[in-house]
């Protein structure tokens, strides 16, 4: 049985380690503090993140990453299933190429909504996904 995952809430001390772990996170967004965000950790050690906001009901997650050592194993889950409680309607997008990070938000229930070409820097089309909010436990 895996370490038992430890779900907070993140702080302004956290966002160095969020730099660090985006920067091994190949499909991540660059976006690493200044918004509300969800902490997992494992043995005390940052494991992985959730960087959102919610205005007007409506959630968007701006940045989700799991460390390498820690991914296939319910982290990036968790933290979706815990952040998705805070709205009713949550939205994100994602690089269309990123099939981890659309396996994992299918499997949610988000759907897509939309495609804008090109949306990245590098030419990449980015895929708009929706859901509903999750009720709390
Ligand atoms: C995307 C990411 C956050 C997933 O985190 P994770 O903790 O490994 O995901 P989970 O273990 O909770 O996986 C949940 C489900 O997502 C899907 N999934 C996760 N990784 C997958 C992969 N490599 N290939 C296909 N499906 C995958 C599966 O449906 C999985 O369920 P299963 O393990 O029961 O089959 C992680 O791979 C990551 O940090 N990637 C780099 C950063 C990134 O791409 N962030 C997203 C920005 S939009």
């Amino acid at each position: 049985m895996g370490k038992p995952v430890v779900l907070r809430e993140g702080v302004a001390e956290d966002w160095a380690k969020f730099r660090d772990l985006i920067a091994v996170s190949a499909g991540a967004a660059t976006w690493a503090d200044g918004y509300p965000s969800l902490v997992a950790e494992i043995d005390n050690q940052l494991a992985g993140f959730a960087l959102y906001r919610v205005i007007a009901g409506e959630g968007e997650l701006l940045n989700l990453a799991v460390h390498p050592s820690a991914r296939r194993s319910g982290v990036g889950r968790a933290l979706l299933q815990q952040m998705m409680q805070l709205a009713e309607l949550w939205h994100l997008e994602v690089r269309e190429s990123n099939m981890a990070a659309i396996g994992l938000y299918r499997s949610l229930g988000f759907v897509q909504v939309g495609r804008r070409s090109a949306y990245y820097a590098d030419g990449e089309a980015a895929i708009l996904f929706s859901a509903e909010g999750l009720s709390p436990k």
